[in-house]
C-alpha cells in the first residue's frame, strides 16, 4: 500500500493534530517523520483538550499503531511527560507506540546551546522554541548524534559525557548569559531516558517495509509548516527538518514511488510564530479578531501567533512542493462576521507584479496584492453538512480550489474531532 502524507502548508499550526485525529480511523499505522518536541499537535474530544509534541496523533484510537521515525529527534523528558499524560488519562501506548532506532535525542546541552545561540543573535534572533531542535539536527548532520538505538549499547553514557562536554564549551563561547545547573537538568534527563527505553524500540524502515508489503495503511503525519521547510521555508528563519513531502521518504524510509495521497492543511487565514517575513500580516482590528475569535496562541510556548489574510502565492507554492492532492482548509469558522475578507493573489516584488514565491519575501521587497471577497455572518460550529455551508463561504473556497487545482476535501468548523465537514 502506498503511504499518504498529511501536511502543514504554511507556517505550522494549521491544525494537522486534529485531521490526523479524524482520519485515524481509516489507517492502521501513524507515523510522525520529523521535527520534535517543538510542534504542538492539538486534539479535542469528548469535551476535553489533548496536546502532543511528540507522539503521533493517532495515539487515542485502540486499534492504530503509533510510530515516532527516524526523522524526528526526541527529547525523554519532554516524552515521559507527554506518557505521564496519556497514562493518567487511562490510554494503554504500550502496545501501540514504537520507536525508531535512528531517532536522534535531544540532551539537557541542546536545549541549552539552542537558548545561547538565540541570545547571541539578538534582533536577528529566529524566535525558536528553544527546545533544542536546531542544535539537535546540527549534531546529526554534523555525524556526532546520539540515537535511540545508542541507548542500548553499553557505553552511551560515555558518548553523552562526550558530546555534553564540548557543548558546554561551545554554550561557553557564545558568551552570552545562559544561567544552567547540568546536575539537576541531568538527573531529569536520565531518569527519563529510562521510562523512554521502556517503549518497544524498532528498525523502523524495515517495520513501514514489512507493513506496506502486507496491505497495511499508513499516514505520515508533518510537524511544523511547508514555509518553515530548512530548504524550501523562509530561510533562516525556519525550523532544522525537512518538513515537506521529501521529509517523509527521508524520515520515515518511504521510497518516492510509494507515497500516495498528499493532504494539505491550511488555515482559511495565516498565522506565524516567531520572526521572519509575513507579507500578509495584519496590524489592526482584523489581526486583532483572528488572533481573538481563533486564540491564536502556541501551543507549545504559548506566545501570541501574528495574524493576517490568506496568502494564496504561498499557498501554491507549497502545493506545488508537496505535490497536494487534496486539500483541508481550517479554522473556516473564525472568519464567520468580517465583512470584507481578502486573499492575497500576487506580489508587487521590486516594480513588478509576480505571482510565485520569490528567494526573498522581506516587506522592503514584497507588497500583496489583494483580491476582495464578501464575508458571511452564519456561525459555522454547529454546521455538519455541506450544504448548510454559507454561500459565501463556498465562494471563498471555490476560487481556492479554482487557483490551485486542487478539490477542498474538508473544512474544519471547530477544534473538536465532531466539528469537521466532508466535502467529497
Ligand atoms: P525551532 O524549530 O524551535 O528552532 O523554531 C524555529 C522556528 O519555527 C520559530 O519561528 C518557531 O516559532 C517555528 N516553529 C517551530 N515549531 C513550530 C510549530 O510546531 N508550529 C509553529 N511554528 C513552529
Amino acid at each position: 500500500m502506498a503511504v499518504d502524507l498529511l501536511l502543514g502548508l504554511q507556517w505550522g499550526d494549521e491544525g494537522k493534530g486534529k485531521i490526523v485525529d479524524v482520519l485515524t480511523s481509516k489507517y492502521d499505522i501513524i507515523a510522525r517523520f520529523q521535527g520534535g518536541p517543538n510542534a504542538g499537535h492539538t486534539l479535542v474530544f469528548n469535551g476535553k483538550k489533548h496536546v502532543l509534541h511528540t507522539i503521533p496523533s493517532g495515539i487515542f484510537h485502540d486499534k492504530a499503531i503509533n510510530l515516532v521515525g527516524n526523522g524526528v529527534v526526541i527529547d525523554p523528558v519532554i516524552f515521559k511527560g507527554e506518557l505521564d499524560k496519556l497514562e493518567a488519562q487511562h490510554v494503554n501506548y504500550r502496545k501501540s507506540l514504537l520507536i525508531s532506532r535512528k531517532a536522534h535525542i535531544i540532551l539537557p546541552t541542546h536545549r541549552l546551546l539552542d537558548a545561547a545561540s538565540e541570545a547571541s543573535k539578538g534582533k536577528a534572533k529566529i524566535g525558536s522554541t528553544l527546545k533544542g531542535i536546531g542544535p539537535t539536527y546540527m549534531d546529526k548532520t554534523g555525524r556526532n548524534g546520539i540515537r535511540v538505538g545508542d541507548l542500548e549499547m553499553s557505553d552511551w553514557k560515555k558518548r553523552y559525557r562526550a558530546l555534553a562536554d564540548k557543548h558546554e564549551s561551545m554554550i561557553a563561547f557564545y558568551n552570552v548569559d545562559v544561567q544552567y545547573n547540568l546536575e539537576e537538568l541531568e538527573a531529569e534527563f536520565f531518569k527519563a531516558v529510562e521510562v523512554l527505553k521502556s517503549i518497544t524500540f524498532i528498525d523502523s524502515e524495515e517495520y513501514i517495509y514489512q507493513a506496506q508489503k502486507s496491505g497495511k495503511t499508513i499516514l505520515a503525519e508533518g510537524a511544523q509548516g511547508s514555509l518553515l521547510d530548512i530548504d524550501f521555508g523562509t530561510y533562516p528563519f525556519v525550523t532544522s527538518s525537512n518538513t515537506t513531502a521529501a521529509g517523509a521518504c527521508t524520515g520515515l524510509g518511504v521510497s518516492p514511488n510509494k507515497i500516495g495521497d498528499v493532504f494539505g492543511i491550511f488555515k482559511a487565514y495565516t498565522t506565524r510564530v516567531g520572526s521572519g517575513p509575513f507579507p500578509t500580516e495584519l496590524f489592526d482590528d482584523n489581526g486583532a479578531t483572528m488572533s481573538r475569535v481563533g486564540n491564536e496562541f502556541g501551543a507549545t510556548t504559548g506566545r501570541p501567533r501574528r495574524c493576517g489574510w490568506l496568502d494564496l502565492v504561498a499557498l501554491k507554492y507549497a502545493c506545488q512542493v508537496n505535490g497536494v492532492t487534496r486539500l483541508m482548509m481550517m479554522k473556516g469558522d473564525v472568519l464567520s462576521g468580517f465583512k470584507t475578507l481578502k486573499i492575497c493573489t500576487a506580489y508587487n516584488y521590486k516594480g513588478d507584479v509576480i505571482a510565485h514565491l520569490p528567494y526573498n519575501i522581506e516587506p522592503e521587497n514584497v507588497q500583496p496584492i489583494y483580491t476582495e471577497f464578501k464575508g458571511w455572518n452564519e456561525d459555522l460550529t454547529e454546521m455538519t453538512e455541506a450544504s448548510q455551508l454559507p454561500q459565501e463561504l463556498n465562494a471563498y473556497i471555490e476560487f481556492l480550489e479554482k487557483e490551485l487545482e486542487i478539490p477542498v476535501a474538508i473544512v474544519s468548523v471547530g477544534p473538536d474531532r465532531k466539528q469537521t465537514i466532508f466535502r467529497d
